[in-house]
């Protein structure tokens, strides 16, 4: 029998918590509360919310309202398929041009992540990642542990070229983690041919890609989103999504798509975690999807998000003139932008903060070792475009303040 030392009486686990529980690492810079200072009349480009003001809020009282007064109403209160409705799977499948039984319902994107890492890694395996990486994905990592391995994003996605490199010298990823559409931080989006070079490579060398799109329907006027049929028509796709972006974040609603010889399994590792998502909430949007003026509201909203993102990057340019690098957004949230000259990033940020701005520093973005130093992420999305102005003239005067050269 084990004897517990007296010591170890005092540690977490022996108090009752499991290994998993009391190794999980805080959160490092993204998503550390405790790093970030909005004092009253500071300016948050730090977030990824929408804009509550173009969130279809009147599309969401006439569909509640025509739920809660149907007869289905009383029967959505019951228990309910893991899977989820089948109506709104079959609505969301012919969205994505997918068969119904590929369609898992999830509670948000991050559920899906989450589901994802679970249902395909074990610990010790090696999952390549984009490089700068949405770093929440990082964090839902820590719930195997595996060996990470940063590919760097281009122009046009992740660098297919540099992964099938790799893949020659002999790395053999257990998956691949990438969000194809207005990636999370760069705004890029992966082009139709590399897309199926990327499949090629997943088939060849036996890798699953985890495609997390909740940006894809934040589409700027005028910008196609490439049709990429490979990622949804291939065994070696588990994609991710969310509703999170286009009807808010507080919905906690998505969905994963994956491939039909993993569905049964995969709803059975959600039906363990937490049995079904809320009947009321999925017939609400599927009620809302059937609306005709759903697309409209959505197209709407891209509008005034470019709008946005017009006066933050002409901001940027008129107050940086040429020591800023921004590629102007076509979609999605966020600006990533490269400052130049010589300062230290984390007095910059301080500074900032101190004169009542706050954003997401590039290092946070780092999977690999590029450190993305002198970059920064703005969101343009839940802010006045006033507060654009007046959030890039606070970073401008900060950038002087700690510049050395
Ligand atoms: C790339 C990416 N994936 C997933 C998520 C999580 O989305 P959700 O709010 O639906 O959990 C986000 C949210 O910011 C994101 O940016």
């Amino acid at each position: 029998m084990r004897t517990v030392t007296e010591s170890a009486l005092h540690t977490d686990t022996a108090l009752g918590l499991s290994t998993l529980l009391t190794g999980l690492p805080e959160r490092q810079g993204f998503g550390d509360a405790t790093l970030i200072r909005l004092a009253d009349g500071s300016i948050d480009l730090g977030g990824g919310n929408p804009d509550t003001d173009l969130l279809p809020t009147q599309l969401y009282r006439d569909a509640a309202n025509e739920v809660a007064a149907s007869d289905r109403f009383a029967g959505l209160l019951r228990y309910s398929a893991s899977a989820g409705l089948p109506s709104f799977r079959e609505a969301i499948a012919a969205r994505d041009q997918v068969s119904d039984d590929r369609v898992i319902v999830s509670n948000g994107g991050a559920h899906g992540l989450a589901l994802a890492v679970l249902g395909l890694l074990d610990p010790g395996d090696t999952i390549v990642v984009d490089d700068p990486v949405y770093p929440l994905f990082l964090r839902v990592l820590d719930l195997v542990g595996v060996n990470v391995v940063a590919i760097p994003v281009a122009g046009d996605g992740i660098d297919v070229d540099v992964l099938a490199a790799r893949l020659g010298e002999g790395l053999r990823p257990k998956a691949l983690f990438t969000v194809p559409t207005f990636q999370n931080p760069s705004g890029v989006t992966l082009s139709a041919q590399k897309s199926e070079a990327l499949v090629d490579l997943a088939e060849k060398y036996g890798f699953t890609i985890i495609a997390d799109d909740p940006y894809r329907e934040i589409v700027f006027p005028g910008v196609d989103v490439p049709d990429r049929p490979r990622l949804r028509d291939t065994d070696r796709v588990v994609a991710v999504n969310s509703f999170s972006k286009t009807l808010g974040p507080g919905l906690r609603l998505g969905w994963l798509t994956v491939p039909q010889a993993w569905s049964a399994s995969f709803t059975k590792l959600r039906n363990r975690i937490d049995g079904q998502t809320n009947g009321v909430v999925q017939a609400t949007v599927e009620r809302m999807l059937a609306d005709e003026q759903y697309e409209a509201a959505i197209a709407a909203a891209g509008e005034r998000y470019a709008r946005k993102a017009h006066v933050l990057t002409t901001t940027l340019r008129e107050r940086f003139g040429d020591r800023v690098e921004v590629t102007d957004p076509t979609g999605g949230f966020f600006a990533w932008a490269r400052l130049l000259g010589d300062f230290d990033a984390a007095r910059l940020f301080e500074t900032a903060q101190d004169l009542g701005v706050s954003y997401q520093r590039g290092e946070w973005f780092a999977a690999g070792s590029e450190p993305f130093r002198g970059f920064v992420r703005l969101a343009f999305s839940d802010q006045s475009e006033e507060n654009l102005r007046a959030g890039v003239d606070r970073l401008a005067r900060a950038w002087q303040a700690v510049l050395t050269s």
